[in-house]
């Protein structure tokens, strides 16, 4: 079979690690691609904007697999128009790709589902968000609507910054993703992050992770798209996770089938375990990056034959997921300047050494120039090991790190600390 990759990130690079890798594989074709994904397929040069442009390719390629890595051409639809021209996909049409898409139609189906979330409303004017948040406390959380890369939530702990936060949504900063803005509960609790492929009708757990949101060690500085993830996240206990697959993702499933837009691919359930017990914080209809990463270091099992599967609505054929009880971890090494600009152009050297160990460096977002690998990116490289525990992948995580040279990169040097504390009390 040939299967076309879409997405060019270290998530892509860890997904084409592992196809290429299944039995089922003839070709694999990756677009954008990257050096590292460049090492398991073939490149082309397609616009993933370009729906017409990509179903001709599969047409031309014979291809017998669609798998999309990142959230935008989902919520552009792009599955929809490869499964109307036959194109088994993995990933969800446009309409389910909402719970991404749209905060407040996840929060509108978690009412409707009876799901545990944080209480909410939804407002579509800056007068209208004024007389809503005096029925909130403080802090409150503050968020855009629409795919915002992460500039999206705002936490505010007093009324003022609550104001300040809801200027900048109006202002049209953030586009069309901040029109319409949905006010929220705040939580407390540890989160945790839960995969689950589902095809619209059966449902296999996937595993869990933490990931490191803030830039800087201790979790201080900006948000970015995350510094570091392990896998898995053992505060997710399997009881936590079967509360999780009864009251979130099931009622999810079902009743985005029962209204007529099944949802096929994977779920990524942003949760926090709050006294009350699980709640949803948000969805994603796609692998997390860099979760993703830390994932497929515990997945041994035939990736493509899944990823069909989920794509083919014959999930209840296959067998639990394979996930391995070591666990993963991954240190993102980013250029300097992120997560603002980042510097790029800065060389990249000593992969290969730090390979060596048996860790493996994905490639999120690099370049070949002049026959030099550079960094091309926030996010450049993800190195990744696994051990028999979160402390031992995390020390086999940082040596890998330590052998490579990127004068012009950083990297948080506390990736796992939570769990690491939790195993050495
Ligand atoms: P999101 O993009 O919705 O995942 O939000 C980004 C981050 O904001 C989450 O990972 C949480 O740390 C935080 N957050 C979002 N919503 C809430 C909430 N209702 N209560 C507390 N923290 C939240
Ligand atoms: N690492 C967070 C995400 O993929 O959304």
């Amino acid at each position: 079979m040939n299967i076309l990759l879409l997405g060019g990130g270290g998530r892509e690079h860890a997904l084409a690690w592992k196809l290429a890798q299944s039995p089922l594989l003839k070709t694999l074709y990756a677009a954008p691609g990257n050096p590292g994904i460049a090492q398991h397929a073939t490149l082309v040069d397609l616009d993933v904007g370009d729906h017409r442009a990509v179903v001709d390719f599969c047409l031309r390629q014979s291809i017998g697999l669609v798998v999309i890595g990142p959230e935008a051409p989902l919520v552009d639809g792009l599955a929809d128009n490869l499964r109307v021209k036959g194109y088994p996909v993995f990933g969800p049409g446009k309409k389910a790709a909402q719970l991404e898409g749209s905060k407040g139609f996840t929060k509108d189906l978690c009412k409707r589902a009876g799901i545990p979330t944080a209480g909410y409303e939804r407002v579509h004017s800056k007068g209208g968000a004024m007389a809503a948040l005096d029925d909130f406390g403080l802090p409150v959380v503050i968020k855009a609507d629409g795919l915002a890369a992460g500039k999206g939530v705002i936490i505010a702990e007093t009324r003022q910054e609550a104001v300040d936060a809801l200027d900048f949504m109006f202002s049209g900063a953030l586009g069309g993703a901040g029109a319409e803005v949905v006010l929220e509960e705040f939580m407390t609790g540890e989160e945790a992050s839960f995969f689950a492929l589902t095809d619209g009708s059966a449902i296999l757990p996937f595993g869990s992770a933490q990931d490191h949101k803030r830039v800087g060690d201790g979790d201080t500085g900006p948000n970015t798209g995350g510094m570091g993830a392990y896998s898995p996240a053992r505060v997710l206990t399997p009881e936590l996770e079967a509360e999780v697959m009864e009251k979130i993702i099931r009622p999810t499933v079902d009743t985005l089938a029962a209204e007529g837009m099944p949802y096929s691919g994977v779920l990524y359930a942003g949760l926090i375990l709050t006294s009350e017990g699980p709640k949803l914080i948000e969805y994603n209809a796609r692998f997390g990056d860099p979760e993703c990463q830390v994932l497929m270091m515990r997945f041994d099992g035939d990736l493509a034959a899944l990823l069909l599967a989920v794509a083919q609505g014959q999930l209840a054929d296959q067998g639990p997921v394979q996930l391995a009880d070591r666990a993963a971890l991954t240190i993102v090494m980013a250029a300097n300047g992120y997560p603002g600009t980042p510097e790029k152009g800065g060389e990249i050297r000593g992969i290969d050494a730090a390979q060596a160990s048996g860790a493996r460096v994905f490639h999120a977002g690099t370049a070949q120039q002049d026959g030099s690998l550079v960094a091309n990116g926030g996010r450049v490289l993800n190195v990744t090991a696994t051990g028999d525990t979160v402390g031992a992948a995390q020390a086999a995580a940082y040596r890998a790190v330590d052998a490579i040279d990127f004068p012009t990169g950083f990297c948080r040097r506390d990736i796992g600390w939570r769990e690491v504390e939790r195993e050495t009390r």
